[in-house]
């Protein structure tokens, strides 16, 4: 061989070598999009959470049982024995809650941006806080919700156990989860935490948590990036219903996002078969019902129903929780006042997409 070809060879070799050693090493160091946040912040040296359970222990049986907990009120659906022993004769957490991602970006709580993408996502739009992602807080039952319900939400604000067991017993209107129900709902709300392809990150932050990973050093910069991109926390400020005369009446509303509020947040629980003794529908006669009613401060009014929601009584349980400016905006409750304003005259609109079928 002579010296041209060997050389050009030798540098075809080196090139391919050389594309081949930065290729593994792109994919080597950039934190993986499956990883668990959790884990990812146990290893860059932050302090681990009190309900920390690694992601490597979960125990799929137990997964199983939570998620059958927070779905049915039961861990074994299938054993007729427990049904006796339901957590909630009147709610399952998922009534209230979502169980999926419910914002595009984690670091904002906004309903605009949440009811598009639950609508796009076949999910509900509830009054309570998803419960994908509460392992990743360090906060619950935040805000406005101590005036609601005063002393019993302070232990529970700091420890998650605690806030499960209040919401099993004040918001279901059930009983507390045993120590086995308690730990099998863990181990399913630590499978449905935060992983890296949730949080909002470029290539380079991915790449930046990668080195450090390897590296371990910067820790406390890498551990302040990765958390800026989720609260901690979920925010609630109560509101106080409009006064009849602020109303607009739907004037400025957008009858599209009003449907997607009423079937995908009212009707969830009033439909027929739902929750409630007091439902709703697609009858023109519900929106004649809900219009007549708007321009006072009555229970049937949705200006003061959803500010207000209802409270549990001796003998009638079932309580309607009231909608934060969070989980819902008066512009948006301007929406549905435009929906149920169509409604009551028309009777139709356009199909929209994205309605899911429950
Ligand atoms: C009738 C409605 C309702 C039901 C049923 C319900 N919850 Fe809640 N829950 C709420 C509301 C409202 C809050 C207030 C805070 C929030 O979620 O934004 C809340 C708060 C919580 C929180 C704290 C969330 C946070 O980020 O602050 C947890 C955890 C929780 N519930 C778990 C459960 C579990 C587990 C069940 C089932 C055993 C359940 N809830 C059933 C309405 C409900
Ligand atoms: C998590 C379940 C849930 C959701 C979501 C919900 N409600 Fe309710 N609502 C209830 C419960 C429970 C009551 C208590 C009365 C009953 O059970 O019939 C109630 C009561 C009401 C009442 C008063 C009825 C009465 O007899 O006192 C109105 C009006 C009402 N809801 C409208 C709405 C509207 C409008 C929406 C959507 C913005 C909505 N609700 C969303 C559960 C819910």
């Amino acid at each position: 061989m002579n010296t041209k070809i060997k050389l050009a060879f030798l540098f075809t070799a080196m090139f391919i070598i050389a594309l081949v050693i930065t290729s593994f090493q792109e994919k080597e160091t950039k934190v993986k999009d499956s990883e668990y946040v959790q884990e990812v912040l146990a290893q860059l040296g932050d302090k681990v959470p009190l309900n920390y359970i690694s992601t490597n222990k979960l125990d799929s049986v137990k997964v199983k049982q939570g998620e059958n907990l927070v779905h049915f009120g039961f861990t074994d659906p299938t054993n007729k024995s427990l049904f006796e022993n339901k957590q909630s004769k009147h709610f399952v957490c998922t009534d209230c809650h979502n169980t999926q991602k419910e914002d595009p970006d984690l670091s904002i709580s906004n309903p605009d941006t949440r009811l598009t993408y639950v609508a796009e996502n076949k999910m509900k739009f509830l009054p309570g806080t998803t419960l994908f992602g509460t392992t990743n807080k360090s906060h619950w039952y935040n805000e406005d919700y101590l005036k609601k319900y005063g002393d019993l939400v302070v232990p529970a604000r700091d420890t998650l156990q605690n806030a499960i067991q209040l919401c099993a017993v004040v918001c279901s209107q059930g009983r507390a989860l045993d120590e086995t129900e308690m730990e099998a709902m863990m181990h399913y709300f630590t499978s449905i935490s935060y992983k890296v392809r949730d949080l909002k990150l470029t290539e380079v932050e991915k790449q930046f948590i990668g080195n450090a990973l390897i590296k371990g050093t910067n820790n406390t910069e890498v551990i302040k990036l990765i958390k800026s991109k989720y609260l901690d926390f979920s925010p609630a400020t109560f509101m106080k219903p409009q006064s009849v005369e602020n109303r607009s009446f739907g004037k400025e509303g957008n009858a599209q996002k009003g449907k997607q509020i009423y079937e995908l947040s009212c009707l969830t629980c009033h439909k027929e078969g739902g929750v409630t003794n007091y439902k709703l529908s697609d009858e023109q006669l519900a929106f004649k019902h809900l219009k007549y009613w708007s321009n006072t401060h009555k229970v049937f009014s949705v200006y003061d129903i959803t500010r207000k929601g209802t409270y549990s009584k001796n003998g009638y349980k079932p309580y309607m929780p009231n909608y934060t400016k969070e989980r819902l905006s008066d512009q948006q409750l301007e929406d549905l006042m435009k929906y149920i304003n169509v409604m009551a005259e028309k009777g139709t609109i356009q199909k929209i997409t994205g309605t899911p079928s429950f």
